[in-house]
């Protein structure tokens, strides 16, 4: 087989094999092909897209590049929640707790953040001591003993789309439905997981900008997932707006040990609460509104917020920090951005408040740079509030003051205000089985 061939087949909109598909990624993961042309059959995918065979073809090519995890010595049911990536989507660290508290074993291996997106890893990294980077019978150990653990995706899974994903977030084709697909279940399959739900994302602040586009990504993975063998749903959610009202590492963790304490914020907590109940109904933990009572009631009763001390404590953190989470350090530097004119916030480009959170310290532009924990954003006002010219819409914060005047600027243009109010949307938008 040649690449300059498989290349110019995907261009001129032909049909790639299964062999064709596995000779590329076994290629490019061994250096065999170079990133240029490996560039180029990516934007040849982005224009000329990939059948759902191809596009399954892709995602278990990228899934067999590397080690497949064995977690059959974890006893019970093991569960996994992904998201397509937000912004302010803090809901890994509430569910995880909820759903593991309940019962099911949670061995979840997370992400960083992408582009103007947060990641989990980088969230828990917020917390002294926390360690992303156990071996990986330390990680099951802790999963057998306490139900939970969350570590950071190991170098030898799904090794395709490590090299897959930086060459994407440099060549503009991260926003391709079968790249996506093959990035996202190539890891996921990679895990030995039971049950797997999906957070799709869609609107502003996501990679898919429609409902429809994010429909057709929730469907193809829910289908390649269950070729797998996987028990698999996908919810596709809002991301219009940024989710809760944190916007960052060390915020975003003490929102969610909020929510945890059952005083979070409504989207967040709404979002939380069904994404658990969808996780303990797939796992057949019972009905779904019997989840629904369950995972209500986990947070209630503190044991959902207990299990996330345990898992902190059991992965090298101070689990008293999660009971009592004034103990973690405010950034130096703060600064209140407030409104321009008065009305009614009608809409936000989500994606831009997620950039402002990087100026500010909490992502990172280039692979190299180091996060500012303490770095990020409060909103003091989101979509469908009213605001008076001179009203905070938004508290930042950061160990640097040279961000503030640029993350201010993309805030304020970002958020749109009008003397009349917007129409309520729903946060959950569909449901993928
Ligand atoms: N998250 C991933 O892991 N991969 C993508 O392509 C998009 C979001």
């Amino acid at each position: 087989m040649r690449m300059y061939d498989i290349i110019q087949k995907k261009r001129d909109g032909g049909v790639l094999s299964e062999a064709e598909i596995q000779w590329v990624i076994d290629g490019y993961v061994r250096g065999e092909i170079p990133d240029y042309q490996m560039a180029a059959l990516n934007m040849a995918i982005y224009f000329r897209g990939m059948n759902l065979e191809e596009t399954t073809a892709l995602t278990f090519a990228v899934r067999d590049s590397g080690e497949c995890l064995d977690f059959s010595d974890i006893n019970g049911l093991r569960v996994d929640k992904h998201s397509t990536g937000g912004v302010g989507d803090k809901t890994s660290l509430v569910v995880t707790p909820i759903v593991a508290s309940l019962g099911v074993k949670v061995a979840k291996m997370s992400g960083r953040g992408l582009g103007h997106t947060g990641g989990t890893i980088d969230k828990l990294e917020a917390i002294p001591g926390f360690r992303t980077d156990l071996p990986i019978d330390e990680f099951k150990k802790i999963v057998n003993k306490i139900g939970i653990a969350i570590v950071g995706q190991s170098a030898e899974l799904a090794p395709a789309d490590k090299l897959l994903y930086a060459l994407r977030d440099v060549t503009a084709t991260v926003d391709s439905l079968p790249l996506i697909v093959s990035s996202i279940m190539g890891k996921k399959l990679a895990a030995d997981d039971d049950c797997i739900v999906l957070d799709v994302k869609t609107g502003s602040g996501s990679f898919m900008k429609t409902p429809e586009k994010s429909r057709e990504l929730a469907s193809w993975m829910v289908e390649i997932g269950k070729r797998a063998g996987k028990r698999m749903r996908a919810l596709i959610t809002d991301m219009g707006r940024p989710l809760g009202f944190a916007i960052g590492n060390t915020v975003e963790v003490v929102e969610a040990i909020e929510t945890l304490q059952g005083k979070g914020p409504k989207d967040l907590t709404e979002l939380c609460i069904a994404l658990s109940a969808h996780i303990l109904n797939l796992a057949e933990k019972g009905e779904y509104a019997e989840c629904e009572r369950m995972a209500k009631e986990a947070i209630e009763n503190g044991s959902a917020l207990q299990k996330f001390a345990e898992m902190v404590s059991a992965q090298g953190g101070d689990g008293e920090w999660i009971l009592h989470p004034e103990k973690f350090p405010k950034a130096t530097y703060s600064y209140t951005v407030c409104a321009k004119e008065s009305g009614y916030i009608v809409g936000v480009d989500t994606e831009s408040y997620g950039v402002a959170s990087l100026i500010l310290g909490a992502g990172r532009n280039t692979k190299e740079d180091v996060i500012d924990p303490t770095a990020g954003i409060y909103l003091k006002a989101k979509t469908g509030d009213y605001v008076n010219a001179g009203d905070p819409i938004a508290e930042l914060y950061s160990e640097k003051q040279t961000g503030f005047a640029q993350a201010e600027e993309r805030l304020l243009a970002a958020t749109r205000i009008s003397a009349t109010a917007p129409k309520a949307e729903p946060l959950i938008l569909d449901i993928v089985e």
